[in-house]
């Protein structure tokens, strides 16, 4: 449940640090407030001034005659505290704390924005802010900020954490048109972050998308909660900077290496539903879509157009997406033989020629959109000489009206001569671009969306009651008495087992005799490959032996290896020899995980063995709220997806046991958060079951 009541329909509200100064920001949030037409009361508070812009002003919140809703704090850093503390005594539900200085500033102004929070906490007060553009709904109406001029009247709620990103594009908006549910600038987000905002506007009768232009999430385990929730009722379009390689390189393992911090945005931004915008632009021409458009039936798009080059480009734009081109039936292809000139294209993209008037093109569209294989209509304009844009954008709008469940985007290519229709268009809520490119994208995006919404959620299918807890918790314990982090593969092996992963035998033996006893046990073939923390390549120090056939082998590997070892690592502690069941061979694949600072352990998996960095085909999900389904997704992703199927006549591999084993890596690194990373590399699949060969795990002192 949102606890933002009475934030944005406030009935009464203190401006702290309203000033009668023209150019001040006391002065500009003031005003503000009263041009929207706020409807509640305004209660102006500064300790000189006994009337501003006309209102009576007070010097305190004491003297106010009734209890407000909300405070919005305009007054110097250092005066903050001890206003947010008499806000919290005079029963203020909600603060905007504009005020600059605080975390931005560094280690005191960090200091200060803990205190702000602590004082909110303590009074129950939530607070948007500090250093943020203030906040404004044009439904109530209310504008806390001190943006030029209020935004128009619309159903999109955008949330930015850039305060003068959000000042430039309400400046934008208004001048081509585009209406606003609500527009808040979050500021440092200490206490409320685009996470509380998104629970609210899900829920919010006016708004219909919901954008964000973000920088950091800090609360990933919520986000992917409440975002996840969110989604399932409404767009949520997210632009998100500041990518960077810095975790990546951080990281030592494998699948680290591969990871990066921003896939960990990209993955949970999927698992959840979110709509990732690349740019700017992007973000915008999708919210226009998706606040214009109906979500369509299908993927299939039919394209008119009065030129044939824009066609061809629609078209390769279409199948680069993913989407189709409808195939229009007999009777359709017949009607548009008949109705058009011979030269006309018939077949998608519908040519109607250059010298198309709109009786044309509305013949054209009326024959698409009535065709059963038309879910979405795109209509192509180049400006010639009969061109008749005003008109065509009528027939359009008379068609969008006339089948309201399909998405209709126009681009008109040119300029001014195309504007009066393109405005035409943007009235009626018809989404109207230069280039085809970002309608198709936007279309892509709306399929997506639908997909997305009729798939059900899944419950929680990484509960498995046969895995043993206490097992690994044991060996953890024991390496870190051992004074190590790095788990032997014999350990690595017995974390595996007791999670029910299924991994080829691996035992530790100390001396020549028990590694033949090992061997015996397990049956021969086996390997041998020496045990040590220190030794990451052990093939590099002679440490390996494979194919071992019986015994004499075993033993003669056995000193072979020791002598490799103390030869070419003299300082290396040695623990002993691993002997290993060796396995037949499978398709060689690496189930791995690495973990993101806000959004928690992430699992991959991919081509495996030694040239996984190289190839690179690795797909990433969070470990958190995975399912089978997902896993599925991630593993069609990779390439090996096509040699888990059985590639050039090899038999498949067992893909219900693989997705079995990654949902089982992934309920331990979500049980053991003190794995810090883990790679099983290679692990052979075959046509039924798989093999672990080589288990890695690394653990912190927690
Ligand atoms: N109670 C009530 N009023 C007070 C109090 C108080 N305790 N203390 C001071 N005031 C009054 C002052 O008397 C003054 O009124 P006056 O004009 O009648 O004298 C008014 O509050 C403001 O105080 P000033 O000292 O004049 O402060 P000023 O307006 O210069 O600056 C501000 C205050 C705007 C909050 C400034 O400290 C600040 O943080 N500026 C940056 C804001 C910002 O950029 N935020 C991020 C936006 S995001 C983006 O990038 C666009």
């Amino acid at each position: 449940m949102s606890q933002l009541k009475n934030f944005f329909d406030a009935s009464a509200v203190a401006i702290i640090g309203a000033s009668n100064t023209p150019g001040k920001i006391g002065y500009a949030i003031l005003r503000n407030m009263l041009d929207c037409g706020y409807p509640g009361r305004i209660y102006p508070i500064n300790p000189r001034d006994k009337e501003i812009l006309g209102l009576a002003a007070y010097p305190s919140l004491a003297a106010l005659p009734e209890k407000v809703d909300l405070a919005v704090i305009s007054v110097p850093a250092r005066m903050v505290l001890p206003v947010a503390r008499e806000c919290g005594e005079h029963g203020v539900k909600h603060l905007v704390t504009i005020t600059a200085g605080f975390k931005e500033l560094g280690k005191e102004g960090l200091e200060a924005e803990k205190e702000l929070i602590n004082i909110c906490r303590q009074y129950g007060m939530r607070n948007l802010g500090p250093n943020c553009a203030g906040m404004m709904d044009t439904h109530v109406p209310i504008n806390t900020s001190f943006a030029k001029g209020f935004p128009l009247k619309g159903d999109i709620a955008f949330y930015s954490q850039s305060g003068a990103m959000m000042i430039a594009i309400l400046d934008w908006s208004r001048s081509i048109g585009l209406g606003f549910s609500k527009v808040v600038s979050l500021g440092n987000k200490a206490d409320l972050s685009e996470i509380d905002f998104i629970e609210e506007a899900a829920d919010d009768p006016y708004t219909r998308v919901i954008l964000c232009y973000i920088e950091d999430v800090m609360d990933g385990a919520r986000f992917l909660e409440v975002v996840g929730r969110a989604t399932r009722k409404k767009p949520v379009i997210i632009l998100k900077s500041g990518t960077s390689q810095a975790g990546a390189l951080a990281a030592s393992s494998h699948t680290g290496a591969l990871a990066g911090s921003d896939l960990a945005y990209d993955t949970a931004f999927k698992q959840c539903g979110v709509i990732r915008a690349r740019s700017m632009t992007e973000l915008f021409d999708l919210a226009i879509a998706f606040s214009q458009c109906p979500v369509p039936r299908g993927d299939k798009v039919a394209i008119v157009t009065n030129s044939g080059g824009p066609g061809i480009i629609t078209t390769d734009n279409v199948e680069l997406k993913g989407l189709q081109m409808s195939r229009f039936t007999k009777e359709t292809l017949d009607e548009l033989r008949a109705g058009l000139p011979p030269e006309a294209g018939i077949y998608n993209p519908v040519d109607v020629l250059g010298d198309a008037k709109t009786d044309r093109y509305r013949f054209a569209l009326e024959k698409v959109c009535s065709d059963p294989n038309t879910d979405s209509v795109v209509l192509l304009m180049c400006p010639t000489a009969v061109t008749e844009p005003v008109e065509t954008s009528r027939a359009l709008i008379e068609m969008r009206d006339r089948y309201p469940d399909k998405p209709f985007l126009a681009a008109y290519m040119g300029g001014g001569s195309l504007q009066e229709g393109a405005e035409m268009l943007a009235r009626a809520g018809i989404p109207c671009f230069t280039f085809p490119e970002p309608g198709i994208n936007a279309i892509k995006e709306l399929v997506n969306y639908g997909k997305f919404k009729d798939t059900p959620p899944s419950g929680d299918e990484l509960a498995f009651p046969d895995v043993d807890k206490r097992a690994v918790k044991a060996i953890f314990y024991d390496v870190v008495k051992d004074n190590r982090l790095v788990l032997l593969g014999s350990e690595a092996y017995d974390v595996a087992r007791a999670y029910g992963i299924p991994a080829a035998p691996i035992v530790l033996a100390t001396s020549p005799e028990e590694a033949v006893e090992e061997a015996e046990k397990m049956g021969y073939p086996v390997v041998m490959k020496v045990a040590s923390p220190k030794i990451l390549h052990k093939t590099d120090v002679g440490g390996v032996k494979v194919g071992l056939q019986n015994a004499d082998q075993v033993r003669s590997a056995f000193v072979e290896i020791m002598e490799n070892v103390t030869r070419l690592m003299p300082q290396a502690v040695v623990y002993g020899i691993e002997v290993q069941k060796m396995m037949p061979r499978g398709n060689e694949l690496i189930i791995g995980m690495t973990r993101d600072v806000q959004f928690g352990p992430m699992i991959g998996c991919g081509l495996g063995g030694i040239y996984v960095n190289l190839l690179k085909d690795v797909s990433f999900r969070l470990a958190r709220g995975l399912n089978r389904r997902e896993i599925e997704a991630m593993l069609m992703e990779t390439k090996a997806y096509t040699l888990l199927r059985g590639y050039r006549g090899e038999q498949p591999s067992d893909i219900p046991a693989l997705v079995e084993a990654i949902a089982r890596v992934a309920r331990l690194v979500l049980d053991f958060p003190e794995i810090t990373e883990m790679d099983i590399n290679p692990v052979f699949t075959y046509p039924s079951g798989l093999s672990a060969l080589d288990v890695k795990i690394t653990i912190s002192l927690s």
